[in-house]
């Protein structure tokens, strides 16, 4: 049975089995700290895998923490129904995650020192990988085919809302304490990404080190890592018979689920909607 009440907060949605109104309205108003550091997302544009890695450069390659704690208790989600309650009491150097829309995180930001890491990845391994995720998670709604979910998608009519809007959003802040990066950057260099990461965050990472937490951090080591696969989760909430988190990890793979016609839909809405974001795409390159 799905359980996929769905939570509505200034006319975006958001699962009702993760979100309340009240921790809603506590990320929005949330009292960021200096040392905090902010990981921001869209759903599906490598979440977990900048949590593993900030957890191994912030820990000096340690992968104890990696090993015992489950990555949302590492770098818990700020909007998520336990959020008052887990960051609340914290302090220190925290990891927060978040998949809000700049917008409903700018005033709260807005005279922080918080070190902010936003990951975006291609829009169409986006959509497929977030389809994927549909099928599987029984708190979102059943997607039916991909060219339904797509039509979504491209309206903005999702968890989350529109891919669009949250790329544009969080990349047209130009702040020092900002750190941008894509999913196909990390993919093709991860001993790079995370160097340059260690460096914002200001956690250097000697050599060894540097080694052992590009090998944690590589998928097929996060894929059998329990705490960052999902696998976790009891059935009811993810269907893991229907599919893995930790699914594929490519980039381009959307060619292999894209018709000709849907890339022509997807070109357009792109093309109109992302005019004036000088954003490029390593696959299309
Ligand atoms: S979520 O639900 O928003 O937190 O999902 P998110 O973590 O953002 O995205 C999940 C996709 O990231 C892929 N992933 C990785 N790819 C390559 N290397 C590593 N280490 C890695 N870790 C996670 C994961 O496989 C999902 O992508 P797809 O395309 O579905 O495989």
């Amino acid at each position: 049975a799905r359980l996929d009440v769905m939570e509505t907060f200034h006319n975006i949605s958001f699962p009702g089995h993760l979100h309340t109104q009240d921790s809603l309205n506590y990320a929005i108003h949330f009292p960021f700290q200096d040392t905090d550091t902010v990981i921001a997302t869209y759903p599906k544009s490598g979440t977990t895998w900048m949590q593993e890695i900030v957890t191994f450069v912030k820990n000096g390659g340690d992968p104890h923490l990696s090993k015992t704690v489950p990555n949302w208790t590492r770098a818990p989600w700020l909007e998520q129904y336990y959020s008052p309650e887990v960051l609340g009491a914290s302090q220190g150097h925290r990891v927060i995650t978040t998949h809000l829309p700049y917008h409903l995180l700018a005033n709260a930001l807005q005279d922080s020192k918080a070190k902010v890491i936003y990951v975006t990845r291609n829009p169409k391994d986006v959509a497929v990988s977030y389809y994927y995720f549909h099928k599987m998670a029984n708190f979102l709604p059943e997607p039916n085919s991909f060219d339904e979910f797509l039509d979504q998608f491209l309206e903005g009519k999702v968890n989350y809302g529109s891919w669009f809007d949250h790329v544009k959003g969080w990349t047209s802040q130009a702040r020092v304490n900002f750190f941008y990066i894509s999913y196909e950057e990390i993919w093709l260099d991860l001993q790079g990404c995370m160097e340059r990461i260690s460096s914002f965050l200001e956690c250097p990472l000697v050599e060894k080190d540097l080694t052992r937490s590009v090998r944690h951090c590589s998928f097929s080591s996060m894929r059998d890592n329990t705490m960052v696969n999902y696998t976790l989760i009891p059935n009811e909430i993810m269907d893991h018979s229907k599919g893995h988190f930790m699914r594929k990890g490519k980039i381009g793979d959307w060619r292999n689920t894209f018709t000709e016609e849907q890339i022509g839909r997807f070109d357009n809405v792109y093309n109109s909607l992302m005019q004036n974001c000088p954003l490029t795409f390593l696959y299309e390159c």
